[in-house]
């Protein structure tokens, strides 16, 4: 297991380069088995996650190869439909191997992927998703087996509008017979990414990024090149560094439209936000002000912005509420921010939060992964020394963590 040090920074400087998305990469790789051919994708970030979800399309017969930040995948003879327990109970986005499989081999035995630390997790409205389409899903010792002959399109209304339930059922009518209507869809920038792809491979998806998605099914996908949206949370997470930091620091290769939300709250505790095309730039005056926050599907607060920012409340000016809307457990960093001195107190899904001048450096764990990116946030501004344990989670979603802080001037060491 490795570690994170990290000692308190004097002050962030400079720019940082922003990877591409884990969430958009995911689905797309998923997706890229449709094609016979072989998918290019770039701007892929070099994650655990991601190696995860080449070694499953390894597993399958696939192939899965990098140079740089490119991936070239194809998927010519597959040669098990039985998507491998071990792998898939490493990332929940495994499951989003569903709906390709379904469509590409017509069959698919893939483990439930369980409940993980924020919350329980289900995979109901993937299942009903592809159902109400023609699948037929039995689940037996904790694996879900599907087949499918054809798939018809129709009419989903999701009841909550999931992110991954969205893409499953979107890539699954991509090749339907006729049309599939997903009302109350998820409308994060990641479904668009996904829908961008599958229409350059010749699918037919109109309104990807409102909650009313339109899919006419083709009849071949072709191999396509793709560049990865940059990714959102990652951005997030440096900016929320550097105000925490109270420095001047800026984010590039973003689209700044993404992280609206998070620009917005800035705004709203009297940081300077300086947005470009491709960037946005942080200045952080000496007091941040308090603000409350409610975690909600897009354009709503990013639930995954919500741990690195219990972070920045914790050394702000006043009480915070936080409030997560989106995961029933997703306060575990709260305990180990406690640890360091934060002032924090949680009822159910609300967390208050009372500034504190300074939080000092302790040992902690990360006991998931946005929720161990905010306490090496709370590292750089705490008094002495922090060390984070279980640093694995942080690394499923952070290309090269510790060498992007240091190149702001942070000083945190990974020890192996
Ligand atoms: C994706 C992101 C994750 C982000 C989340 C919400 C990926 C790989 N992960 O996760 O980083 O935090 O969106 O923005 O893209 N739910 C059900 N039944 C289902 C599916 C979901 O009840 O069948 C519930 C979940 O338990 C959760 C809520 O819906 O409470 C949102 O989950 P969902 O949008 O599906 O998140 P993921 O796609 O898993």
């Amino acid at each position: 297991m490795s570690r994170y040090i990290v000692r308190k920074a004097n002050g962030l400087s400079g720019t940082v380069k922003i990877s591409g998305s884990k969430n958009s990469a995911l689905p797309i790789i998923a997706a890229s088995i449709l094609a016979e051919g072989e998918t290019v994708l770039s701007n892929v970030p070099r994650l655990t996650d991601i190696e995860n979800m080449c070694g499953i399309i390894r597993c399958l017969g696939g192939k899965c190869e990098w140079s740089g930040d490119k991936l070239f995948i194809s998927f010519k003879k597959p040669k098990s439909y039985i998507v491998p327990y071990e792998i898939v109970t490493k990332f929940r986005a495994s499951f989003l191997l569903l709906a390709p499989m379904l469509i590409r081999i017509g069959k698919v035995q893939i483990p439930l992927p369980g409940g993980c630390p924020i919350g329980a997790r289900p995979v109901d409205l993937h299942l009903k998703g592809l159902s109400s389409l023609g699948a037929k899903f039995t689940q037996d010792h904790g694996f879900v087996e599907g087949k499918c002959r054809k798939l018809t399109g129709t009419k989903i209304y999701l009841d909550f509008p999931s992110v991954g339930a969205t893409e499953n059922i979107m890539i699954a009518s991509v090749m339907a017979e006729g049309e599939t209507i997903i009302e109350n869809a998820a409308t994060e920038p990641e479904i668009s990414d996904l829908a961008d792809f599958l229409n350059k491979m010749g699918g037919k998806i109109q309104g990807a990024g409102t909650d009313r998605i339109v899919i006419e099914g083709v009849k071949k996908l072709n191999s396509v090149r793709h560049k990865i949206i940059p990714d959102r949370i990652e951005a997030g997470t440096y900016l929320t560094a550097g105000v925490m930091c109270k420095s001047d620091i800026t984010v590039e290769n973003i689209i700044p439209e993404h992280i609206k939300p998070v620009i917005a709250k800035f705004s709203e505790m009297g940081i300077e936000i300086i947005e470009n095309e491709n960037s946005v730039r942080v200045i952080a005056p000496s007091k941040i002000r308090h603000t409350d926050i409610k975690t909600l599907p897009f354009p709503g607060f990013p639930t995954d912005m919500q741990s690195q920012f219990t972070a920045l409340m914790s050394v702000a000016e006043g009480t915070s509420l936080i409030v997560e809307t989106v995961f029933e457990n997703r306060f575990l960093h709260i305990p180990e921010l406690s640890r360091m001195g934060a002032k924090i107190k949680v009822d159910g899904r609300t967390a208050i939060v009372d500034g504190t001048k300074s939080l000092t450096g302790a040992k902690v764990k990360a006991g998931d992964l946005r929720g161990g990116a905010s306490l090496v946030l709370a590292g750089l501004v705490a008094q002495g020394e922090t060390e984070i344990d279980c640093i694995e989670h942080i690394e499923r979603g952070y290309e090269n963590f510790g060498e992007k802080l240091r190149s702001l001037g942070a000083d945190i060491i990974k020890i192996q």
